[in-house]
């Protein structure tokens, strides 16, 4: 992985946007429903660069999820162009699609949505399961060094309903991390998780930040933007503000302040 790169802030449509991980310009997504439709985003354009932890907030309904699908290449925008790591996902076909999905983002969701009854290893090798490049043994050896980059190295073969929900997450971000992608998607990967848990995640996010991943993290919680280094908030489907934020806390100096359950 290269070197974390300094932030430099892209101005909405002025071009210095070069070398972006990736670069939205004037994406739309309608949803036609019955007579209705839904504009759930509205020419938005922002770029984010390598070793960004950028935050999305906004209030329910405001297209944070959309947002975030489009960016995972879930979603085909309306009209617009996307650009992942320098290529245009409209030109694209679905199958190429897939592809690029699966080799270029990491998906870390609220629901974890892992495999039931299977092992740590196992979900952890699922994404490199479309990757004919790597033997059984080659999988099984990314999926237990990426299970011990996030704490679980003892947690191997423990299968999803045998652990907590902060273990489980990590799972999930084991397997977002497997591939090496560009980027990480993030959508409410703490909002099921109690206040302790969900810092320990945090650390864990910002470690990664560290290391120069670049993260994309939507949430509802206004108190997560403080460890990121960058925020955009959305209202009915625009940018209303994208700001860098020059003061990151330490979730894990929060971490320690926090209360024990039995203090
Ligand atoms: N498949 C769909 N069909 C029709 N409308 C949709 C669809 N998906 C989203 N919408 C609408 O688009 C808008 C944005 O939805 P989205 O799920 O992106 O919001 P959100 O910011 O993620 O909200 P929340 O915080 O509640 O998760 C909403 O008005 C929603 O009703
Ligand atoms: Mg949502």
């Amino acid at each position: 992985m290269t070197k974390k790169t300094n932030i430099e802030i892209p101005l909405l449509g002025d071009g210095r946007t070069e070398g972006a991980v990736i670069r939205l310009d004037q994406i739309k997504r309608d949803f036609q429903v019955g007579e209705e439709t839904v504009h759930a985003l509205r020419n938005v354009s922002f770029a984010i660069n390598e070793g960004e932890f950028v935050t999305i907030m906004g209030t329910s309904g405001s297209g944070k999820s959309t947002l975030l699908n489009t960016l995972g290449c879930l979603d085909t925008p309306t009209a617009g162009e996307y650009y992942l790591d320098g290529v245009s996902v409209r030109k694209m076909g679905k199958n190429d699609r897939a592809t690029l999905r699966n080799r270029k983002i990491g998906f870390v969701f609220q629901s974890y949505n892992l495999l039931p009854k299977t092992t740590a290893i196992e979900n952890v090798e699922l994404p490199l399961m479309y990757n004919p490049s790597y033997s059984a043994s080659a999988r099984k050896q990314k999926a237990i060094e990426s299970l011990i980059a996030v704490g679980l190295g003892d947690r191997l073969q423990h299968k999803s309903n045998q652990m907590s929900g902060g273990q489980m997450q990590r799972v999930a971000i084991a397997r977002a991390l497997v591939n090496d992608p560009a980027v990480i998607l993030a959508d409410e990967a703490t909002g099921n998780l109690d206040t302790r848990t969900s810092y320990e995640i945090l650390v864990l996010f910002q470690r990664l930040h560290a290391e120069g991943r670049t993260i994309i993290f939507v949430t509802h919680n206004p108190e997560i933007a403080q460890y990121s280094s960058r925020n955009i908030l959305l209202k009915d489907g625009r940018v209303v503000s994208d700001t860098v934020n020059n003061a990151i806390q330490s979730a894990a100096e929060e971490l320690a302040r926090l209360p024990r359950e039995n203090d």
